[in-house]
């Protein structure tokens, strides 16, 4: 059974990684998506392979005029937005006494401000409809507690679960659920980054970084995107009717709550 049937979903940074293993999994279950990204090129390029119930719509996070038009695109295209995923992110990392305003600002531009204004805009488009929606943040386990060398990103991620909780509580009776997900190490291109960034700071060999946090994991290995994927299905499902303002880890066992 497609536990997604008709259902149409908004997906922001659904271009390539988590995203895109998200869009692909809701298209298997039935969904229409809205792979909604800033790079369009790659977009456009993810939809395609996904096939004709994918389609690519631009949007950067951090511009309001940008957010309300790809919900405006969505709803004009399906006739309404029954999911969102905001699953766009940037990461950085440096030690306290270097942190820049710059990389301050750039990033609770895009990880707190971005999910909050597609959510509000979502929400605004869901309450009129008068059907109700599904709403999943991103966390992390990063939002869980602070890193000596995280400390912005965590700080986003711990203002996603906040805002999660907030939003959750109020747009509930609204028929809106909105939770989150909080994985925890997730290989693919944002892990080279990051491994990149750690490598520089505390001087280890390329992919050491990546190694020795997939061993620190319970489960024995760092996960996948689409490890991912079976919580997302069932947060957007009705099975998920009851489910209110919670962040579910998904993450190998790394943290409990
Ligand atoms: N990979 C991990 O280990 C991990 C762990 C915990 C949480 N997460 C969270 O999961 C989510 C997805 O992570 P990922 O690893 O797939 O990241 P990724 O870097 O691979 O993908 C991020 C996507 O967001 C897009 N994007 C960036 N800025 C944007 C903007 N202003 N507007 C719209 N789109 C924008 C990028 O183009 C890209 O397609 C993020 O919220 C991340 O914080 C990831």
């Amino acid at each position: 059974m497609q536990r997604l049937e008709g259902k149409t979903a908004m997906i922001t940074g659904a271009a390539r990684g988590i995203g895109k293993a998200f869009a692909e999994r809701y298209v298997a279950e039935g969904a229409f998506v809205a792979i909604a990204d800033i790079d369009m090129d790659r977009a456009i390029q993810t939809a395609k392979g996904i096939g004709k119930s994918a389609f690519a719509v631009h949007l950067d996070v951090t511009d309001q005029a940008s957010i309300d038009a790809a919900v405006k695109a969505v709803d004009e295209q399906r006739g309404g937005l029954d999911i969102l995923i905001n699953n766009a992110a940037l990461f950085d990392l440096a030690p306290i006494v270097e942190i820049t305003r710059e990389s301050f600002d750039r990033l609770f531009r895009i990880n707190v401000a971005g999910t909050l204004f597609t959510l509000q805009a979502t929400a605004k488009s869901m309450i009129a409809r008068g059907k109700g929606g599904k709403i999943i943040n991103m966390a992390s386990q990063a939002g869980r507690r602070g890193e000596a060398l995280v400390g912005v990103y965590c700080a986003t991620k711990a203002a996603v679960i906040s805002l999660t909780q907030s939003a959750g509580l109020d747009l509930i009776k609204h028929g809106i659920n909105v939770n989150a997900i909080a994985p925890g190490v997730v290989d693919g291109e944002h892990w080279d980054g990051v491994d990149a960034l750690f490598a520089r700071h505390e001087g280890l060999a390329p992919g050491e970084k990546k190694r020795l946090v997939g061993s620190a994991v319970p489960y024995g290995r760092m996960g996948t995107a689409d490890d991912l994927t079976g919580m997302a299905v069932f947060l957007a499902s009705s099975d998920a009717d009851y489910i209110v303002a919670q962040t579910y880890n998904v993450d190998g066992g790394n943290w409990m709550n």
